[in-house]
């Protein structure tokens, strides 16, 4: 492989309890039962059609004007809720999988639905190892889509056939496997069938294997 092109909430980072609390919060003050079950149907899907999957689970429809206003709620609960965000909140493996990938010269980069994702990597401090970062400001189609990680392949000069996209989130491995990538699927049991690797965390990822 040539690059390893990674989703960010859920791969990288521990920050997926973090948005399922905030939509959580925004299901319940709408009358919508909410619970780690509805949410695996939001993970890697972008704030807006979250919204939308959310309201369709409680047969709701309200006004442009609330749907905003709760976007604007729901992002400012998340980010309130990551102030104190740092490299401890990287999730197991990261940091040794970084490092081993940057020393065999393999590219990197990050392709995520999230509009948060700069902000995120900087809290992190762990920026300066991606040659490219595809986020939600980005793409005009998000995930289940290929277009995240189709725009990071291209910005790296690089067919898909010879990357690697992780992802914890089914509309993800979708994603990747539209785009021809190889998919790994990390930390989610409930992708373990559609990935074509399957990891439970990047601890039992051996860089050398697919270098
Ligand atoms: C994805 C998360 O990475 O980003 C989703 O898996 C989230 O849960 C989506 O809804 C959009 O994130 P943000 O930060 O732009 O609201
Ligand atoms: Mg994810």
């Amino acid at each position: 492989m040539k690059a390893f092109l990674f989703d960010l909430d859920g791969v990288l980072v521990s920050t997926e309890h973090n948005h399922f609390l905030a939509w959580q919060r925004c299901a319940h003050s709408l009358g919508i039962e909410f619970t780690e079950k509805e949410n695996e149907l939001l993970k890697g899907v972008s704030r807006v059609d979250s919204l939308k999957k959310i309201l369709e689970l409680g047969s709701k429809t309200i006004s442009d004007t609330e749907f905003e206003a709760l976007l604007k709620s729901k992002n400012d609960f998340y980010l309130d809720s990551i102030q104190e965000l740092n490299q401890s909140n990287l999730l197991p493996g990261v940091l040794d999988l970084l490092n081993q990938a940057k020393e065999r010269g393999i590219l990197l980069g990050v392709g995520s639905s999230s509009k948060n994702a700069n902000f995120i990597l900087d809290k992190l401090r762990i920026r300066s190892y991606f040659q490219v970062v595809i986020d939600g400001n980005g793409v005009q189609d998000p995930k289940p889509h290929p277009e995240v990680f189709l725009n990071g392949a291209k910005a790296l000069g690089l067919d898909p056939s010879v990357c690697m996209v992780f992802e914890d989130a089914a509309s993800g491995i979708a994603a990747a496997k539209a785009g021809g990538f190889t998919a790994v699927g990390v930390g989610n049991p409930n992708i373990k069938d559609q990935a074509d690797i399957y990891l439970n965390d990047l601890t039992a990822f051996r860089v050398e294997q697919h270098a």
